[in-house]
C-alpha cells in the first residue's frame, strides 16, 4: 500500500530533481558565449585594440569569442612604419593575451592600399621606386611579421582590398598596382607561405557578395587558384546594413567563391542601421541616430537572417568575426559620416547583448558535433 509519507517523499524528490535540472539547464545556458553556442559550425572572432582587452570588455571577449583579430595593429602603417623600424609592442601585446587565454589570432593585414607607409614607394633620391625594389620591400616586410608570428597566428588576410569598385575596373589602382602591375597579388602570398607554411592565407575583400565584383574577384581568385599560388581561403568582410545583402546573394557568394576549393571566412561583420553609402560625409536631414524600435527589429532580423545562412554553410564557413566588440565603439561613428552614431553590433553600449545576440542563438546547436 501507497503511503501518505512515501507520496511525500516521492513528490519532493522529483520537486527536488527538477529544479536541480532547470538550474543547471540556466547556469549552462548563461555561462554559454557565442563561440560556444556555435562551437560545432566556426570560429567566433572579433577585431581588437589593446584597450579592449582589458577589464569589463577582456571578460566579455574571453567568454563570447575564441578568436581576435588585431584591428590596426598589424597593419602596415602601425607595425613598419619606417624602412628600419618595427613597432611590435601592440601586436605583440595581443598575440601574448590571445596565447594566455586560448584565442586563436587572425592577422590583418600583410598588403593593403591604405594605411601603408610613403617609404614602401619611394627610392633613396626620393623618387618612385622601382618593381624590383618594392616587391623587395614587401618580401622583407611579410617575412619579418609572419615569421615573429609563426605558430601562433593560423590565419593571415596577405591581400586587402585589390579589386576596384567602379564598374568595369579590374584592379583599383594603387601604388602597388602602377609599380608592380598584378604581379604583386601572387607574390605576397607566396613570401607568406615560404615565411610560415602553415598558416592559412586569404584574400579580404568588401561588397565580395554583389554581383559585379563577386565576378572580378572570382576572376581573380581563379588565376591565382589555377597558377598553383598558395591561397587558402577568401575573407568576406562583411561590412552590411539592415539593407543587404539578400538571403540569395549570400548563399551563390559563398557557393562561387567554394567552388575554387577555398574556404569562406567572414571576416569583418557589422550590420550597419545605415544604407551604405562611401561617398556620404553629412548626415541625412530627418534621419534618427539612435536604434529606434523599428530599426533594432530590422537589425535582429538581418542578423538573424544572415546567421542562418552561416550555418547553412557549416562546411564551407570557418569562422565569423565581428569588425569591433560592441556599439559602446566602432569605426562605423567616424565612417563614412563622422559623428554619427552607429549601432552595428551585438553587444550595446553598455556590454550587454542586445535583442539581435538572442536571434543569433535561437537555434539548436547539435552539441553532439566535434568542436571546429
Ligand atoms: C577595411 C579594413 C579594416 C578596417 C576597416 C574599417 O575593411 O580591412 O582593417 O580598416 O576597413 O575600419
Amino acid at each position: 500500500m501507497i503511503t501518505k509519507k512515501f507520496l511525500t517523499a516521492i513528490v519532493t524528490i522529483v520537486l527536488i530533481a527538477a529544479f536541480y535540472g532547470c538550474s543547471r539547464k540556466y547556469a549552462t545556458k548563461n555561462a554559454f558565449g557565442l563561440k560556444d553556442y556555435y562551437s560545432s559550425y566556426f570560429k567566433m572572432g572579433v577585431a581588437v585594440s589593446p584597450q579592449t582587452i582589458r577589464g569589463a570588455q577582456a571578460a566579455l571577449l574571453i567568454k563570447e569569442f575564441n578568436s581576435i583579430t588585431p584591428e590596426n595593429a598589424m597593419k602596415m602603417q602601425s607595425i613598419h612604419p619606417r624602412e628600419n623600424q618595427y613597432n611590435w609592442a601592440d601586436a605583440d601585446t595581443l598575440v601574448s593575451f590571445a596565447v594566455r587565454n586560448g584565442l586563436k589570432v587572425r592577422g590583418h593585414t600583410l598588403c593593403w592600399h591604405e594605411q601603408v607607409p610613403g617609404w614602401i614607394f619611394k627610392n633613396g633620391t626620393g623618387e618612385k621606386a622601382d618593381k624590383l625594389l618594392v616587391l623587395k620591400r614587401l618580401k622583407d616586410h611579410i617575412n619579418n611579421v609572419v615569421g615573429r608570428y609563426k605558430g601562433k597566428v593560423y590565419a593571415w588576410d596577405v591581400v586587402n582590398e585589390v579589386i576596384g569598385d567602379e564598374e568595369g575596373q579590374y584592379l583599383r589602382p594603387s601604388l602597388w598596382n602602377e609599380i608592380c602591375g598584378e604581379e604583386f597579388i601572387s607574390r605576397a602570398f607566396e613570401y607568406a607561405h615560404q615565411a610560415d607554411p602553415d598558416a592559412l592565407l586569404f584574400y579580404n575583400d568588401y561588397n565580395s557578395e554583389r554581383p559585379e565584383k563577386r565576378e572580378k574577384i572570382y576572376k581573380m581568385l581563379k588565376k591565382l587558384v589555377d597558377n598553383k599560388v598558395p591561397i587558402h581561403g577568401i575573407g568576406l568582410q562583411g561590412h552590411w546594413s539592415i539593407y543587404e545583402p539578400s538571403d540569395s546573394e549570400l548563399r551563390e557568394t559563398i557557393k562561387l567563391y567554394s567552388s575554387l576549393g577555398l574556404q569562406v571566412q567572414i571576416t569583418e561583420l557589422d550590420v550597419s542601421i545605415y544604407k551604405w553609402e562611401k561617398n556620404l560625409r553629412k548626415k541625412i536631414p530627418g534621419e534618427p541616430d539612435s536604434l529606434t524600435r523599428q530599426l533594432e527589429k530590422k537589425q535582429l532580423e538581418k542578423y538573424d537572417r544572415i546567421f542562418s545562412v552561416f550555418r547553412e554553410f557549416n562546411k564551407e564557413i570557418t569562422s565569423v568575426t565581428f569588425w569591433n566588440l560592441s556599439d559602446r565603439s566602432t569605426w562605423l561613428d567616424r565612417y563614412p559620416v563622422p559623428g554619427r552614431k552607429n549601432f552595428p553590433l551585438l553587444f550595446d553600449s553598455n556590454l550587454q547583448r542586445k535583442k539581435a545576440y538572442q536571434r543569433v542563438v535561437d537555434f539548436k546547436p547539435d552539441l553532439n558535433q566535434p568542436v571546429k
